[in-house]
């Protein structure tokens, strides 16, 4: 009998992360002769966490991600609203149908609802992205890895690091049982967003005008993207971003595709000069946020990207473009370590400073995030797991 597992989206990243597994679960093998697809089949459920078509249904039409068996329309609300509506909606899918198990990604509010929507029901839950820690508990993430980690039947760590932070917290030899009276296990899976990364970067340029429609050339322009909360809802953090943007833009082009949360809190939060500036500053190109293709082909032809961002961190250092991190800690520490990125916060003089280090620099990308098949590794471990 396939086993049935419920796959849980709802932020943009998550929608990318799930394309890798469900690309994987329709397409390879378990064995010679057997297909993933015999033996397992996959039901995804929406939050509505993200509801925009440019951060949702493009990118699940753009990754050939399946249309979601449902969506449950949760939408914008504080961490408690948000979080309690999607566990029990979340819930409610549970109980109507028979789940051998619940996959999730990442670190959103979507993610710690359905891992404990599912934790409750005794249905294993399968981290993808476990052991990711900033160890900085102001962040609502932080709390997200933590309390999704915990409750989860198999962690799938992207890198040694994130295996580390699991073994320093007890999970990865805790004597704890589930309720189908299996361990925890903790497998070092590598990271899903590098194999949608190389998978479909063979691709992107084909489909991508991008670069053409903003008239960019080659490693003359700084991709940006910033949508922290903490950088976003604080006017300090968001004027001194902003003003290293515009400083930046004197120099090259900067191309800022502009995440909902910030562009509500541009006009709240920048100072009228600075917004004025920036209406004026037409080497700071602002567009709606981008397409998959379209980010891809940014983030490879840039000369150096500057985000808060942890997933186009990540792709940044996969395309070997470096990054400078807006944020007082990144939980990819791998990136820094090769000298390919350096942490800024939001401190303009340390964003100037990491830009002039980093713009043009020599640099070394060693394979960090595994071989770009992580999705067979983990699907195999899924079904493993569901038939010991
Ligand atoms: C969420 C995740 C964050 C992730 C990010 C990816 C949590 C706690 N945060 O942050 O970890 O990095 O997604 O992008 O889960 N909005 C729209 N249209 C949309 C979605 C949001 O306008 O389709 C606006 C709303 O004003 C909303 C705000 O953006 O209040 C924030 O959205 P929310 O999903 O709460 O958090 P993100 O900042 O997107
Ligand atoms: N992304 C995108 N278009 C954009 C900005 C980001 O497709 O305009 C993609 C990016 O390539 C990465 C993912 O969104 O795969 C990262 O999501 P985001 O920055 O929203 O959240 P985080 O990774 O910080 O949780």
């Amino acid at each position: 009998m396939k086993k049935r597992l419920l796959t849980i989206i709802g932020a943009r990243p998550q929608i990318i992360k799930a394309a890798a597994l469900s690309r994987s679960l329709r397409n390879d093998s378990y064995s010679e002769g057997v297909r993933f697809s015999d033996l397992l089949e996959e039901c995804i459920v929406h939050t509505g966490q993200h509801y925009d078509d440019n951060m949702s249904a493009d990118f699940i039409r753009e990754l050939g991600v399946p249309d979601p068996d449902a969506n449950l329309h949760v939408g914008s609300a504080t961490h408690g609203e948000q979080t309690a509506k999607m566990t029990q909606r979340i819930e409610e899918v549970l109980l109507s149908a028979h789940y051998d198990g619940v996959v999730l990604y990442g670190d959103t509010n979507s993610t710690v609802a359905g891992a404990l929507a599912a934790g409750k029901l005794h249905i294993p839950v399968f981290h993808v992205e476990a052991g990711l820690r900033s160890f900085n508990m102001s962040m609502p993430e932080e709390l997200n890895r933590i309390v999704c980690d915990h409750l989860s039947s198999i962690l799938f760590a992207p890198t040694q690091t994130a295996v580390d932070n699991l073994r320093h917290e007890g999970l990865c030899d805790s004597p704890a049982k589930f309720a189908d009276g299996k361990q925890r296990q903790v497998v070092l899976s590598g990271d899903v967003m590098y194999d949608n990364s190389m998978y479909f970067s063979q691709i992107s340029a084909q489909h991508s005008t991008m670069m053409h429609d903003l008239q960019l050339m080659p490693k003359q322009f700084v991709l940006a993207t910033i949508h922290r909360d903490n950088n976003t809802d604080d006017p300090e953090r968001l004027n001194a971003i902003f003003s290293a943007l515009l400083n930046i833009a004197q120099q090259e082009k900067v191309v800022l595709p502009l995440h909902p949360r910030t562009r509500k809190m541009l006009p709240v939060n920048l100072k009228p000069e600075l917004l004025n500036e920036m209406n004026n500053c037409k080497q700071l190109m602002i567009v709606p946020p981008c397409g998959f293709f379209d980010i891809i082909e940014l983030e490879r032809h840039s000369s150096l990207v500057m985000t808060d961002s942890g997933g186009v961190q990540k792709e940044a250092f996969f395309f070997e473009t470096p990054t400078v991190i807006l944020r007082p800690e990144t939980e990819w520490v791998e990136i820094v370590q090769a000298g390919a990125g350096i942490i800024a916060d939001a401190d303009e003089e340390r964003i100037l400073n990491a830009y002039r280090q980093l713009r043009g620099k020599e640099i070394h990308f060693p394979p960090l995030f595994g071989n770009g098949h992580a999705a067979q590794h983990i699907l195999k471990c899924i079904i493993d797991y569901l038939n010991k």
